[in-house]
């Protein structure tokens, strides 16, 4: 006899009640494994729940949160505009078999009084740091808050902010927090675009010049892979910036070669150095990295 099994998807709004949840879930032994997003969820999130799936196994317990966190968005970047569709989310949560979508108010989160936040400061100051002030602090914030509030044995992350995973991983054993951090692969759309939410802001001709970042990342890597010794930073990031440029709708923000761990730059860039570079399309800034 076949037995088919649907699992429920718990919807859940306030601080009090993922608390609940979660701590009923580790009473009776189950793993937790979350997995924090913004929302907007596309391959690259779904990716990121289906491992997850994997790590709890049947018995175990896979948090999504979907919360839009004001405290990572500065001045005049995309807070308000950005896209919620919620209804979609919680629909594809179902289907990839989460079992708790935790999707806080602002509110719940933030109260009025709220004054405390996580800084970390050193890998924080770097790359996406120098343009983004307060960015990494308002994420590290809201991730230890969620580590606090959902006490996981393990929490999913995406390669595609490698940088942001690399903070958290420190923050994480800065702060003793027992969470295993779980990085993921970057899921990118068939011409080599790395998928984002903010792939809606972009109008078509935009769209189109967006796979530049990826282009640059294989460029890279192609340079790297011929060249007899290692090539100075500065040479290799003035050929990729020539190569941005002629995109008319493409605006270099930055270009980094790195050490994946310490995410300290390198001067002479070698086979397994890292590159992270971040570039306007218009108004819209998209990021992106890979291994050389
Ligand atoms: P968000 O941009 O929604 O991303 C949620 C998670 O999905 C992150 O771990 C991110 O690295 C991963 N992700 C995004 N695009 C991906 C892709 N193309 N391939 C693989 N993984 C991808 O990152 C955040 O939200 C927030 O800063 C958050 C950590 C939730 C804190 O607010």
């Amino acid at each position: 006899m076949l037995f088919l099994i649907e699992r429920n998807l718990k919807i859940i709004r306030t601080t009090r009640a993922i608390w609940r949840e979660a701590s009923a879930a580790r009473a009776s032994d189950r793993m937790i494994v979350l997995v924090p997003t913004m929302g907007c969820l596309h391959e690259g999130h779904l990716s990121l729940i289906r491992r997850a799936r994997k790590l709890a196994g049947a018995r175990g317990k896979v948090i999504v949160t979907v919360f839009v966190n004001k405290t990572q968005f500065g001045p005049g970047e995309d807070f308000r505009n950005y896209p919620r569709t919620f209804k979609r989310d919680m629909a594809l949560c179902l289907e990839l078999g989460a079992d708790i979508v935790f999707a806080p108010s602002d509110e719940a989160i933030y109260t009025a009084d709220h004054s405390t936040f996580v800084v970390e400061s050193r890998l924080a100051k770097r790359m996406e740091g120098t343009s983004r002030l307060t960015h990494f602090r308002g994420v590290t914030t809201v991730t230890a808050k969620l580590f606090n509030l959902v006490q996981p044995d393990a929490a999913v992350f995406g390669a595609k902010d490698w940088q942001q995973a690399a903070v958290i991983r420190q923050m994480t054993g800065d702060l003793n927090f027992p969470v295993r951090i779980v990085l993921a692969p970057t899921v990118r759309e068939s011409d080599g675009l790395a998928m984002s939410s903010r792939n809606n802001y972009l109008c078509a001709a935009e769209r189109e010049q967006a796979t530049v970042l990826h282009a640059a990342i294989r460029a890279a890597r192609a340079a790297v892979k011929n060249a007899p010794a290692p090539l100075p930073a500065g040479m290799l990031r003035r050929k990729l910036a020539r190569l941005v440029d002629k995109h008319r709708l493409a605006k270099l923000d930055y270009i980094e070669f790195f050490d994946p761990t310490t995410l300290e730059p390198v001067k002479r860039v070698s086979r397994g150095t890292h590159m992270a570079l971040a570039v306007f399309l218009g108004k819209t800034r998209l990021i992106d990295n890979g291994r050389l």
